[in-house]
This record gives structure tokens, sequence and C-alpha cells, in this order.
């Protein structure tokens, strides 16, 4: 078990949870977990004008089913020692019966076990869902972190496009905020500017009021009687990202960073652990670090590392974390190309700063597995398609699948990355396609290029191709953060 530093985990969160966190190590805990909508979500590339938005893949699924998983962590939790889970989860079970709902309460659970004991006395937990399993969830958090450490339902308010709707249209999630023990939690007063309404009940009647650096008020002071700046209320008006914001990323259901810049505030001190153990594109660890406090991300999808590893480099340039669980050498990849056919086709874009494409549909990428786009004359954008093959043995059919593919996609370069060695042919295949010029520097570059996972590893190969835009065509660059550790008086 390491110490908690800034650390992004490609992984089952329940699996890292109990390999790699210490008991009593985690100052605040952040959960977004998928809210049992059995939708698909999909990661949104941006792609240059005149390309269809073609490179839109499936991220994570969100339906459950009652299986041998369910069954298996049902019986962890029911031998767990927490009699309140343990009981309760029973209960549920008679209720609801085996089904999807369930098999997802079950899932919530066994984490929530997990999260209970990695959390320090003074720690706080935010549990973000939605009405969907909301009123069931707070029972479980209820039997896990106990019904008297309950702190705040608070409502997420957020507007977006009205729709037809046949009932009342929701606009809101729904945040759990419980505490590890009522006695000890660390709690931060934040301010918000008082209602009109209540300015005209308090004129004349001025007081002076203190802030502390954070700029909370002063536990000491009346809150209610001074015109500055109230406590906080349980409902939060915060837009949800817009489509042009400079802040989206393209990932599904990522939470706008003023949401979670709150609760850090509110929950933790500067140089405190944050975790998020489904941190999908990693608001809350972005948040986390522009508050200076430090952090855990748990994802099960290499789509979400590699972003948010983009994220934070583009956002706190020279940054330094640790990534886990991701293959370093060649047997690690080995690994994952036997275990995960999509998940080392993601990795193995994320090498080549490719976009993944249509990753998760069977038959449908007609031989592409990336894209990147770059940049060598204004106003214009070039293609590379990528290939990846993770098996054992490659063949000369495949360089010439690969050549095909690239005329059809009317693509300037074809990458062809593999795990396994090209034999002698496949090199000679690739050399007859030629090769690309640059209009502007007449450079010449490889049409086909391969390129071994291994060269890849250890540095010794890269793609070769020219770009003025250095990446930001492929992937969206995130606006980089002024400063760190600071955050704002007033919300
Ligand atoms: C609703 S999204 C989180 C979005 C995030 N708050 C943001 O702002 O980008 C849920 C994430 O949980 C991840 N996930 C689902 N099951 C997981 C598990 N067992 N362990 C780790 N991550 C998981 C999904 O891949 C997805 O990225």
């Amino acid at each position: 078990m390491t110490n908690p530093k800034n650390s992004l985990y490609f992984g089952d969160n329940l699996d890292v949870l109990r390999e790699h966190i210490k008991d009593e190590s985690v100052d605040l805990v952040y959960l977004d977990p998928p809210f049992n909508s059995a939708k698909d979500y999909n990661v949104l590339f941006a792609s240059p004008k005149g390309e269809q938005s073609e490179a839109q893949i499936v991220a994570f699924k969100d339906s459950w089913h009652w299986g041998e998983q369910a069954e298996r962590e049902y019986n962890e939790i029911v031998r767990s020692g927490n009699t309140y889970a343990a009981e309760m989860i029973q209960s549920l079970r008679r209720f609801l019966g085996e089904n999807d709902m369930m098999a997802y309460l079950v899932m919530m659970a066994n984490r929530f076990l997990d999260l209970h004991r990695v959390l320090k006395p003074t720690g706080s937990i935010y549990l973000h869902c939605d009405p969907t399993a909301s009123h069931y969830l707070k029972i479980v958090m209820d039997c896990v972190f106990g019904k008297g450490n309950f702190r705040n339902e608070i409502i997420w308010r957020y507007r977006r496009w009205p729709a037809k709707a046949a009932r009342f249209q929701r606009m809101h999630d729904v945040i759990f905020f419980y505490g590890k023990d009522q006695r000890e939690n660390l709690f931060n007063t934040l301010l918000q500017l008082p209602t009109e309404s209540s300015m005209k009940r308090w004129k004349g009647k001025k007081q002076k009021v203190e802030f502390d650096e954070s700029g909370a008020r002063l536990p000491t002071q009346e809150l209610d009687e001074q015109s500055s700046g109230v406590a906080m209320d349980d409902v939060w008006d915060i837009p949800i990202i817009a489509p042009s914001s400079p802040e989206r990323l393209g990932y599904p259901t990522q939470k706008p960073l003023a949401l979670l810049e709150r609760i850090i505030s509110a929950s933790s001190d500067e140089g405190d652990v944050i975790l998020d153990p489904f941190c999908g594109c990693g608001t809350a660890v972005h948040a986390a670090q522009k508050l200076g406090r430090k952090w855990i991300g748990i994802d099960i999808t290499h789509l979400a590392v590699t972003l948010i590893e983009k994220r934070l480099k583009d956002a706190f340039p020279g940054i330094a974390f640790d990534v886990h669980g991701t293959p370093k050498d060649l047997d690690g990849a080995r690994d994952l190309a036997a275990r995960d056919r999509d998940q080392f086709q993601w990795w193995a874009c994320s090498l080549v700063n490719a976009q993944p494409y249509q990753g998760k549909k069977k038959g449908a990428d007609g031989g592409v597995d990336g894209l990147i786009y770059f940049q060598d004359e204004v106003k214009t954008h070039k293609k590379i398609v990528v290939s990846v093959k993770g098996g054992e043995n490659v063949n000369v059919a495949m360089i010439r699948d690969l050549a095909h593919v690239i005329d059809r996609e009317k693509a300037d370069i074809g990458l062809f990355v593999t795990l396994a060695e090209p034999t002698k042919n496949m090199m000679t295949e690739a050399v007859k396609e030629g090769y690309y010029t640059s209009p502007v520097t007449e450079k010449a570059f490889p049409k086909l290029q391969i390129i071994t996972i291994a060269g890849l590893l250890d540095g010794s190969k890269r793609p070769e191709y020219p770009d003025l835009s250095q990446g930001a065509i492929t992937f969206k660059k995130v606006k980089r953060e002024e400063k760190t550790g600071k955050q704002k008086g007033l919300f």
C-alpha cells in the first residue's frame, strides 16, 4: 500500500481501493458513478471542419444486470462485518428481487464499504446521483456511514435546453453529503450573496464580517445578520457545461469545475487528499490540483485516464503525477491485449496521440482504430488513419489492407501499430506505398509507417508527420490555469 500522492489509476475502483488505498488516508471523497440510467455514454471527439464527427465511441455503459458478479459482491457485503449494511442489502434484495436496480445497488454498497474504510475520521463523502436511484442509495449510505452523519442533500439545479415532456422536466441532480464522524467533521462555511429580499430585511443593520483566508466566514460570527454574504444554502444554481464552452472535453457526463471547486473548498483544506473513484474526464482531480489539494483518481477505461492525463498537462504545465495500471512494458501490453481488445486499442491510440475511432462497434470501423489530424498548411487539415494490432501474429495482407484504407479514407498517412514484430515482407510492402510530402517544407514522410509497441514504450519510435497545430486539432486543448491554491471568497 502506498501513501496517497497525486495518482491516477486505471482499473475497477473496488480492486484499486483494496490493493492501494490505506485505511483512514483520505480527507474527501467525491463520487459521480453511473446513475443506472440504462444508457450508453458516447465520447464525442472534436473533429475539424469538413470532417463528420465520426470518432464517436461508447465510453462506458450504464446498465447493470443481476448475475455472477452481483451475487459475489452481494455475499461480500453480507460478510463484511457491517451488520447494518448486511441487513439492509438483504432487505433490499427481498423487496426489489434480483434485477438491474438490485445489481446496481450491490455494486455501489460494496464500494461504499471501502470508501468508508479509507476516509479519515474528519473526512467527508459527497455522492452525486439522480432521482433514478437516490432514494435507495441514501438508505444504503445511512447504513454504511451512519444516519447521524448525514449532513445535507444538495440539489444541483442546472438549466438546459427544454425538451418536450409528458411530465415536469428534470433539471436537477442530487448530492448526498455525509461526514465520517459528526464530532470531528471538517467544514469551511462558504458564503453566497444574500437574496434581494433578505438585503431589504437587513437594511440598516450594518455589522463587521470576518472571513478566513479561504474566503470562508469565521465560525464565531452570526451568519444571518450580515450584509456581505450569507452561509450558503443547499440548492446550487450552477450552469451545466454548454456545448460551445471551452471547458467541454467531449466526455459524457462531464461535471462543471465550479461544482467541484465548491465541494472541495467546503470540505477540505490545502494539502488534504481528495479521492474520486469514478473520475471520468477528471473534473474533481482538476479542481483539487487547482485548489492546492492532493488527489487520487480512478477510472475503469483507458479513454478516461488518457483524457485526464492530457487535461492536467494542458491546465498545469510541468505537473507531476503517477499513472498506475496502464502497461509499462511489453508483458503488460500483452496482458492487456489478451484481456480486453478495446482497452488495448484505446491505450495503443493514446501512445501515438490518436483519437480512438468507433472502437466499440464490431466490424463498423473497416480497419480504422484511431485518427490523428495534423496541419502543415494554413487553413487546412490532413488525416492519419491508425490501425492497431494486438495479436501474436501479423502478416503482409494486413499492410495491403491498410494501404486500401488510406485510399478509401482519403488519408495522407497510415500508421500500423503492432504488438508483434513485423516481418521483412511487411516492411517491404510498406515502403512500396511511397511518401507524403509536405507542400510547405517539401519534407517527405513515409506514407505507411509500421511502429511496434516496444518501440513506442522505449521511446525509440514515434509517428513521423509535420504538425503546426501540435496536436490541438486531434484533441481539444484545455485552458491553462493561472495559479493554484486559492479559492474565491464568495461563490
Ligand atoms: C458519470 S462518469 C464520471 C464523470 C466525472 N465526474 C467527470 O466530471 O468527468 C462515471 C465514470 O465512472 C467510470 N466507472 C464505472 N464503473 C467503474 C468502476 N467499477 N471503477 C472505476 N471507474 C468506473 C466510467 O468509466 C465513467 O468514466
